[in-house]
């Protein structure tokens, strides 16, 4: 459906005539990055900017960028490339354009960025992007500011709240971040020096977030963070708060249906937490445990703490306190070092657990992180030639899985209108998008729906009946 100010997907039609200026912000990465996305575009309007539908009807453009691996910083500089184009041709026909380049990639490179690419304004970094406005006023009478400061004041209680129509408008599922920053150092890794040391949001602060989400209609909450399970965030008696304790409280509060977490560390996976999956009934079935590696030798030399032992062990306590549970993995390939039978072990282990889904990745060796100076770096074809054989495996129990929901009936949050008339799609508690028939006041409504199909990458479901 659109009217004369909304597209099809429901973001804003551009105007007839540029009244506001506008702000685009492009999200590159993972959760942590669209949930900061949002806030910076919370605080762009607060500066009177207009949403805009895409780079060309914005004034200001925000790039909000991940440096993970090798491959998604020079994305990055090469989107800016083409930026720098479109930047110059509309100073030539008198038009302004601010271009901020955010995230991770701007903590790691800071004034690098500007070196390799001029027509870039601001430079600022994941922990100082509360300052944003200040920094584009900077910019407007020097070219070139940079921040990528790790401020003492605390970031979260400096950025405004969503309004509750921008929240609307943004859906029914929703991210909060509880919990920031990792001190794990895996060898492989540059977290710890883009986000820093771990830091935990106060217990009341996350709740009256979601609070504030769930009152403008969310009904899906993934508390995220990059280690999100270390949480300590103190209550309001100043007593430190365990992440169980925050997801019995954020499973409290009113409107909230479906509650996920995201991204944790084998290490501590406590029993309480582990509890949690059996006594929070909002608590999704489904649980992102990256191992990175199935070989002991490799999981020591990547500085995990942890064993492949260990590992299972948590995935048979965990399926033990909810029978249903699905896990999902990440996995490094090529791994300084991996040998063949070190990746013939990562297979072992993939058949042991038998994924939903899972992300593999090869190795990209990242400067300033102590295995990129190792000695062992695997060759590019080997490193292909293993990613090719891991993801056949992850694509085969991905499939297997789907096909396995055929016949379960599954409670179904709907999120969207499908792509036919008269279906709605939504998202199964492992996260599987499902098309049913149903109207469009389905939206927002919790359904238990009965499987009857599978596609490459949905479900087919029949509406059961509503359980909100
Ligand atoms: N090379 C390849 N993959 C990496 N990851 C993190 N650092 C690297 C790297 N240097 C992967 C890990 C992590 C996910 C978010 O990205 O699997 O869990
Ligand atoms: Fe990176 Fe390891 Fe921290 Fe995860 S736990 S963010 S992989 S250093």
């Amino acid at each position: 459906m659109s009217d004369s100010t909304t597209l099809e997907d429901g973001r804003p039609a551009p105007p007839a005539f540029q009244t506001a200026p506008r702000a685009f912000i492009k999200s590159f990465g993972c959760q942590m990055n669209v949930y900061d996305s949002q806030r910076m575009a919370d605080l762009a309007a607060l500066e009177g900017f207009e949403e805009a539908v895409g780079v060309e009807d914005a004034d200001l453009i925000v790039l909000n960028t991940c440096h993970i691996r090798e491959r998604a910083s020079e994305k990055i500089y090469s989107e800016l490339g083409k930026l720098r184009e479109l930047k110059n041709e509309r100073r030539k026909a008198g038009r302004r354009t601010t271009l901020v380049v955010a995230g991770c990639l701007a903590q790691a490179e800071g004034a690098e960025i500007l070196r390799r690419q001029p027509a870039v304004d601001v430079v600022v970094g994941p922990q100082s992007y509360h300052r944003l406005p200040e920094l584009l006023r900077k910019a407007e009478v020097r070219s070139g500011v940079i921040d990528t400061d790790f401020p003492v004041e605390d970031k979260f209680s400096r950025l405004p709240a969503s309004q509750p129509e921008t929240t609307a408008r943004r859906g029914v599922a929703a991210f909060v971040t509880v919990q920031e920053g990792c001190d794990k150092f895996c060898s492989f890794c540059v977290v710890p020096y883009t986000r820093g040391a771990e830091a935990s949001r106060p217990v009341a602060a996350v709740l009256a977030e979601i609070g504030r989400l769930t009152g403008a209609g969310v009904r899906d909450v993934t508390l995220i963070g990059q280690n999100v399970n270390a949480y300590h965030g103190l209550d309001h008696a100043g007593r430190t708060t365990s992440f169980a304790g925050l997801i019995a409280a954020a499973a409290a509060v009113p409107g909230v249906r479906r509650l996920r977490y995201a991204t944790s560390h084998p290490n501590e996976m406590s029993d309480d937490l582990i509890a949690a999956h059996r006594d929070v009934e909002t608590l999704a079935p489904y649980l992102h445990l990256p191992v990175q590696s199935g070989s002991d030798r490799i999981l020591a030399s990547m500085n995990r703490r942890h064993r492949v032992g260990d590992y299972l062990d948590i995935i048979a306590r965990a399926r033990a306190a909810r029978p249903d549970i699905a896990f999902s993995s990440d996995f490094i390939v090529g791994y300084p070092g991996e040998a063949d039978d070190d990746f013939e072990e990562t297979l072992d282990l993939v058949r042991t657990v038998g994924y939903a889904s899972s992300f593999a990745f090869k190795y990209s060796a990242r400067p300033g992180t102590p295995a990129a100076e190792m000695d062992g770096q695997v060759d590019e074809a080997v490193k292909l030639a293993r990613l090719a054989r891991l993801q056949a495996l992850l694509e085969e129990q991905r499939h297997v899985f789907n096909g396995a929901c055929v016949g379960r009936r599954l409670e179904v949050l709907f999120e969207k209108p499908g792509r036919h008339e008269g279906q709605v799609v939504g998202r199964s508690p492992y996260m599987q998008s499902v098309y049913a028939e149903g109207p469009l006041s389905f939206v927002g409504v919790l359904a238990e729906v009965e499987i009857i199909g599978v596609g490459p990458n949905s479900l087919r479901g029949r509406i059961v009946s509503r359980t909100s």
